[in-house]
């Protein structure tokens, strides 16, 4: 067996026996989450749509002695949430975690500057994604009367110059409130986690720069994200352009 994938781990096993899903699970957070999840027990499967990242992390799981699968596609797509599920329980038969963790900024400008193409990207990537596979998963949870999603919020709902990607958000969250009540009496927890800026421990990462106000730059880009769109904001000076994380 490899070394360990995370020495905060501290030989805890908390996800012994369990099947994890996380999605966005080739990069950053996704990637931090499986790798741990992995140390502590829990059979992986990774839903992502880049194949080399997602191939680095179950290869790095599989190498420390851990279970890991890949199902690649893009979830803001409903039948890829519904075959990521299907992966999952063809190969271990039932899902105890769904991290749902793919998403990110793209674009950081004044909401005036924003096209309709890239609310609408902003929305697929950080709203639809978790929306679909919520409802791809529930069914099987339902059925074995247990499971625990965590959906991935952030901060910036409160911020400026990410409208489209703060509204993704806060549609997350309000999505995890009202689907928490309605199974928490199946046995089913719904949870949303809202973080501030993450430099998850990866070595697989990119740098990620900043400046202006905000996370921005071209070469911290992830993986997957869509191209750049020249623009200048004249409150911001030439901030404008894709944006990373928080
Ligand atoms: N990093 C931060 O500072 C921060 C802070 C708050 C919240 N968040 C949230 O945490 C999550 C992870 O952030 P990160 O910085 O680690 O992101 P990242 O860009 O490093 O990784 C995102 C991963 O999700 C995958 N992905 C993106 N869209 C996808 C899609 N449509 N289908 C399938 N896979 C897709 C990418 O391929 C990539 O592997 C995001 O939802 C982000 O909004 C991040």
């Amino acid at each position: 067996m490899a070394g360990e994938l995370d020495p905060r781990a501290a030989g805890a096993r908390r996800f012994d026996g369990q099947v994890a899903v996380i999605t966005g699970g080739g990069q950053g957070i996704g990637s931090a989450t499986a790798r741990r999840l992995a140390q502590e027990g829990a059979s992986i499967v990774i839903g992502d749509m880049v194949a080399e990242t997602s191939d680095r992390v179950c290869a790095a799981i599989r190498e420390f002695g851990g279970e890991c699968v890949i199902s690649l596609g893009d979830l803001s797509r409903w039948e890829n949430a519904e075959a990521l599920m299907r992966r999952a329980m063809e190969t271990y038969g039932r899902i105890d975690v769904l991290a749902n963790i793919a998403g990110g900024t793209i674009w950081f400008q004044s909401f005036q500057y924003y096209t309709p193409e890239q609310i609408q990207a902003e929305m697929d990537r950080s709203f639809w994604t978790a929306m679909w596979c919520c409802r791809a998963t529930l069914p099987h949870m339902i059925q074995q009367g247990s499971g625990s999603i965590v959906n991935i919020a952030t901060h910036a709902v409160t911020g400026r110059f990410r409208v489209p990607y703060a509204a993704a958000k806060a549609g997350q969250i309000g999505m995890t409130t009202s689907l928490a009540r309605e199974v928490a009496h199946l046995g089913i927890r719904v949870n949303c986690i809202a973080p501030s800026g993450t430099a998850a421990d990866d070595p697989g990462n990119a740098p990620r720069p900043r400046c202006g106000s905000g996370r921005a730059g071209a070469t911290g880009v992830g993986a997957g994200r869509p191209a750049a769109v020249p623009g200048f904001n004249p409150q911001l000076g030439n901030t404008h352009g894709p944006a990373r994380g928080s």
